[in-house]
């Protein structure tokens, strides 16, 4: 939610905050600004607000007035507080004009801050919370603070979560980034004779990969040839510079026409990359280093609940089946934003598990800490790697599946699954629940995944002409049973989130207690209805819907004739173990989504008013 980026160093500022902004902006991209500073002179702002392409007509601006100076600060925006607008884009500047901000995260207390503020004598020009931290920085530094002092008096005075980076012409080589609590990180990156700082690695990856992770309450006082760390009241802190392993190419789309194809595309190898090294084919064992519990430890469980929000919720829903069934811990998955408010019972017995494939969810993050404070054992499952889930966890599995661009979760997911099953898999295993033969059987089935996989994503024309019969319809409704629930789930969520067709994941068993009111031939039904334990409850389910005239979607697995004699049209994948039919079951509900988006001329990598890192709640 919302990306920051800025340089000090010795190049012209203006095409590397561009950059940066490109790279960044998967988290947000309602609007983008970026502001020059020109020595002590002045801070030119340049903003573009609206649609889904504000960083390209910035770049485009910015082609044609490239405004002069070696020190900037950018930002791309997910709207939260003020409209759509350039006004409300960021940078803003603070009273007078000699200082600009931009910011991430949400300002709890902007009302009263800014009716003192305005008191005073300061003009707003925007609707933003954002604003408030400009006027702030300036008025610090009118009563006599540098830079840094100024950003962290600032910060003292707001609540809430918040990242910023402020730039002024008092000290015009100097870029000040600061952090309160999580709403998102700011790594800073060590480049030769030039620093940045982004809110993800990801933008300093074509510059440098020695980077230093912000903490919450720290501030970073940065020139081109310096890098300084304090706590908010100007105490020292210890700057460690580390080498990241990671690459800028991950972060190239490709031959693909976009990233969400792309990155569908690539599971064969992201499933693989979640098992390499952990899954051991000759002796048929699961390892998984990262998790180095004890049999004492994994004993002393429980029960587990899994955490997470949006795509990642539903893998954690698949998760704690996973847990529940291989290693008999009780095991169930909560939205991270109820979990965190609802004063749950934890204690040490309970293990915690959070997904999140970012590491930044606000509500994940929350939902996180209450669980540490708790004395829970907690566990995150996370794809970006030194982020704050990392921080907070006892353990970290990182599901290694590269980063993930298109804003609609689909690698992550399945690299999420196959790590959280390994996980299970080690708990069954430590708690004596898994024999040396269970274990040597979901090896294997573990290690046909990629290939069954690329099977799935080899089916696509059939998809390809459903998604054109699709984008007719307004409304879908996808049912599962067991397993096959979150999948359900995760189709909808698909759907609603790259097509805008109003999609209902359902557990199949709920259809009497209302959704049959729905059923008519305005909306198809998507049966997820492989050969399993359930499929003769999902055959029943499917000939309710036809029997009230509703058109059926059947996705089965391969040798079924059932579904096809019932079904208007069935999409087969490959059969495979119970424990990951659910993963294969997905490929062809990403592709349908996707194709969906496709025919309907969308992009499906932007979703209007989504953002791919939700800092905020
Ligand atoms: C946003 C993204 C989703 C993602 C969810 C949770 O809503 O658009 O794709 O599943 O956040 O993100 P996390 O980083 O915690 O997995």
């Amino acid at each position: 939610m919302c990306g920051i980026f800025g340089y000090t160093g010795h190049n012209p500022a203006a095409p590397l905050l561009i950059g940066g902004l490109k790279l960044l902006e998967y988290r947000g991209y309602d609007s983008a600004g970026i502001a020059v500073l020109n020595g002590s002179k002045e801070i030119s702002i340049t903003r573009r607000a609206g649609g889904t392409d504000s960083v390209a007509r910035l770049a485009a601006a910015i082609d044609e007035l490239t405004p002069a100076g070696k020190v900037g600060i950018a930002h791309t925006r997910w709207a939260t507080h003020g409209e759509v607008a350039e006004r409300n884009a960021h940078p803003h500047r603070g009273h007078s004009g000699s200082v600009a901000i931009v910011h991430n995260g949400i300002v709890e207390n902007y009302l009263h801050l800014k009716a003192e503020l305005k008191e005073a004598g300061y003009k707003f020009l925007s609707d933003t919370d954002s604003e408030v931290i400009a006027h702030l920085v300036a008025r610090e530094i009118d009563r006599g603070a540098n830079l840094a002092a100024a950003v962290g008096n600032a910060m003292r005075q707001v609540e809430g979560a918040a990242a910023v980076v402020a730039t002024s012409v008092a000290e015009p080589d100097k870029i000040v980034a600061a952090r309160l609590g999580n709403a998102g990180g700011i790594v800073i990156g060590a480049a030769d004779g030039a620093y940045m700082v982004a809110s993800d690695i990801i933008a300093l990856l074509p510059h440098t990969n020695t980077v230093c992770y912000l903490e919450s309450g720290q501030v970073a006082s940065i020139t081109p040839d310096r890098c300084e760390i304090t706590q908010l009241d100007g105490k020292a802190v210890k700057t460690v510079f580390v080498t990241s392993t990671r690459s800028a190419d991950m972060a190239a789309r490709g031959r693909f026409p976009h990233f969400m194809a792309k990155e569908i595309a690539e599971q064969p190898e992201s499933v693989t990359a979640a098992m390499r090294q952990r899954v051991d084919l000759a002796t048929g064992r699961i390892a998984l280093p990262e998790f180095n519990l004890t049999p004492e430890q994994a004993l002393a469980i429980n029960r587990a609940v899994f955490i997470g929000m949006g795509t990642s919720l539903h893998a954690a829903m698949n998760g704690a089946s996973a847990l529940e069934a291989l290693a008999r811990i009780p095991a169930y998955a909560e939205n991270a934003s109820e979990f965190r408010y609802r004063n749950p019972v934890l204690d040490s017995h309970t293990l915690v598990v959070s997904v999140t494939q970012s590491g930044e969810t606000a509500d994940t993050l929350a939902a996180m800490e209450l669980a540490r404070d708790s004395g829970c054992l907690l566990v995150t499952a996370v794809e970006a790697e030194g982020t704050q889930a990392t921080r907070l966890a006892n353990v970290t599995l990182p599901v290694r599946c590269g980063q993930e661009i298109g804003v609609a979760a689909t690698k992550t997911m399945t690299a999420t699954m196959v790590t959280l099953s390994l996980m299970a898999a080690r708990l069954a295993s430590l708690r004596g629940n898994l024999s040396e033969q269970a274990e040597a059987k979901l090896a294997k089935a573990l290690s046909s995944l990629p290939a069954l996989t690329g099977i799935a994503l080899e089916r696509v024309e059939p998809i390809k002409k459903l998604a054109d019969d699709l984008t007719a319809y307004s409304h879908l409704l996808y049912l599962g049973r067991g397993a096959q629930f979150p999948v359900a789930m995760e189709g909808a969520l698909k759907m609603k989130e790259i097509a805008y067709i109003h999609a209902e994941g359902y557990a199949a068993g709920e259809m009497k207690h209302g959704v049959n009111a729905l059923i008519s031939k305005d909306m198809p039904t998507i049966a997820i209805a492989p050969r399993d334990a359930m499929f003769d409850k999902m055959v029943s389910n499917v000939n309710e819907v036809k029997s009230r005239g509703g058109r059926v979607i059947a996705v089965t697995t391969d040798g079924d004739d059932v579904m096809k004699s019932l079904a208007d049209d069935v999409l087969y994948v490959p059969l495979a173990h119970t424990l990951f039919q659910p993963l294969l079951n997905i490929i062809p509900l990403q592709m349908l989504a996707y194709h969906t988006s496709v025919a309907l001329g969308m992009n499906p990598d932007k979703p209007r008013n989504l953002a791919k890192t939700v800092t905020v709640e």
